[in-house]
């Protein structure tokens, strides 16, 4: 399997070099070059535990990893979640399903993707004999789940920025609390979006790049979209076969888009028939607004009660217009361009796919958040909670809870009259935070990398 990039600028490269490029040296985002068709795999892979099915899964698309590591990776990967489900589905009612993506390290379904990429980049320095420097920006989550896929890694070094102010106090504690030397979370100034600019800078800047053997982490990440595909089908195998009959709706909070991409390409791929996505917003809808009319178009980020989904550049969007595009490398690159200069992209009309939107503000959230307490005394985070409107009774709904609820107290405990907790951040909270202030600029960044990369970081 041969991965190409949106842009169509780029060589084909193996599942190993996209990983390790993260984005393509053209600007754009690897794909494999052929979605394979694997509705003839589905019977066969229903009795697999969750290490076993994303092993028969990422085989086919790390076709340069032997089964039997794909097997050891994933084992390791999934092996320290708190539940041996790895990713249970909980019923609320016969329609009502919870895919509970947050017992990993981290407490958010980063971890599923994280885990196993700080294992990629652990192969993948023993392969080379380079240390990597591994850089990325986070809106939250991210930034902690790749922290602690890369935790103590021999050869590994990750920088990690993120917006002053605009992640949880307890999100900021699990990537600045880690005490590991191979570790930099770095807070800058403004949104998520400027830390995220800086980011594709750096990368942009190609004798940087290599000068400190660059890797990206955040979602644009190939290996990040495909370890995801992995627990819709996992939900799928579990739902109950009434509920898989009526038409199910995947309900996934979504901010870079990376997350509802990967349920959409596993459909591509003649699975999951007859499922419908939908993207589930905070009051920064511009994915919402593209889904009702057709027109992406860029506004100022509000800060809300989901602060991880507090983004209006998502970084994944671009895979999913290539294939609207009619996987016309062309016309993606005049829309990626026409984005940049205008902050818009215009359709025409909304897109016909199995994608869906809705959008949920802070007094929403809030309410939803209560209103799922007191229905089913489920808690739900306030990312979760963004899914919980809209439902179409005629369908189950699949919703996907992407945080554990304790990562918010506050929100949470104003909604439902209960303080969340969780043993992992209550030990945090007795550990020294390192602030490490720099502005959100490339140049200062980039020094940031080069003397710790001097000092043998
Ligand atoms: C808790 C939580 N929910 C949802 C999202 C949205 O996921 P994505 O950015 O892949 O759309 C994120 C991260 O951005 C998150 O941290």
């Amino acid at each position: 399997m041969q991965y190409v990039s949106t842009r169509g600028q780029t060589r084909p490269h193996t599942f190993t070099e996209a990983v390790a490029a993260g984005l393509a040296p053209d600007g754009g985002l690897f794909l494999p070059e052929l979605l394979p068709d694997l509705s003839g795999h589905a019977a066969g892979w229903a009795g697999l535990d969750y290490a076993g099915l994303a092993a028969a899964f990422l085989s086919v698309f790390g076709t340069d990893i032997d089964r039997a590591e794909w097997e050891h990776l994933t084992r390791q990967a999934y092996g320290g979640f708190d539940h041996p489900e790895v990713a249970p589905l909980v019923a609320l009612d016969e329609r009502t399903f919870v895919l509970e993506l947050f017992h990993g390290p981290t407490l958010a379904f980063k971890d599923f993707a994280l885990q196993l990429l700080g294992l990629l980049y652990k192969r993948q320095v023993a392969r080379t004999g380079q240390r990597l420097s591994v850089l990325g920006a986070t809106s939250g989550d991210t930034g902690s789940a790749a922290i602690h896929g890369c935790l103590g890694q021999e050869g590994i070094t990750i920088y990690i920025l993120y917006p002053e102010g605009r992640v949880s106090p307890l999100q900021e504690r699990q990537m600045a609390c880690t005490g590991a030397a191979n570790v930099h979370a770095l807070c800058v100034p403004g949104t998520f979006d400027d830390a995220q600019r800086v980011v594709k800078e750096a990368f942009g800047d190609a004798a940087f790049a290599a000068e400190v053997n660059l890797s990206a982490v955040n979602s644009i990440n190939i290996a990040r979209v495909l370890a995801q595909c992995v627990y819709y089908l996992w939900a799928w195998l579990r739902l109950p076969e009434a509920a898989r009959a009526g038409g199910v709706d995947f309900v996934v909070p979504t901010g870079n888009f990376g997350n509802v991409l990967a349920g959409w390409l596993v459909q591509q791929m003649g699975l999951l028939p007859g499922a419908r996505f939908r993207v589930a917003t905070n009051r920064n809808d511009i994915l919402h607004r593209f889904f009702t009319t057709g027109t992406y178009e860029q506004g100022a980020v509000d800060a809300s009660h989901a602060p991880s989904m507090d983004i209006q550049a998502a970084s994944n969007f671009e895979r999913f217009l290539f294939f609207l595009l009619d996987r016309d490398p062309a016309r993606t690159r005049a829309a990626m361009a026409e984005m940049k200069t205008t902050g818009q992209f215009r359709l025409g009309a909304p897109p016909a796919t199995t994608l869906l939107s809705s959008r949920l503000d802070d007094p929403g959230i809030a309410a939803t958040i209560s209103d799922v307490w007191h229905r089913y005394r489920y808690t739900v985070d306030p990312h979760t909670a963004c899914g919980f409107t809209g439902m179409d009774p005629a369908r189950a709904s699949v919703v996907l809870a992407t945080a554990h609820p304790a990562k918010f107290p506050e929100v949470v405990r104003a909604a439902t009259g209960t303080e969340p907790t969780h043993p992992t951040l209550e030990a945090l909270k007795a550990r020294p935070l390192e602030r490490r202030p720099l502005p959100a600029d490339t140049d200062a960044v980039k020094a940031y990398i080069r003397k710790f990369r001097q000092i043998g970081g």
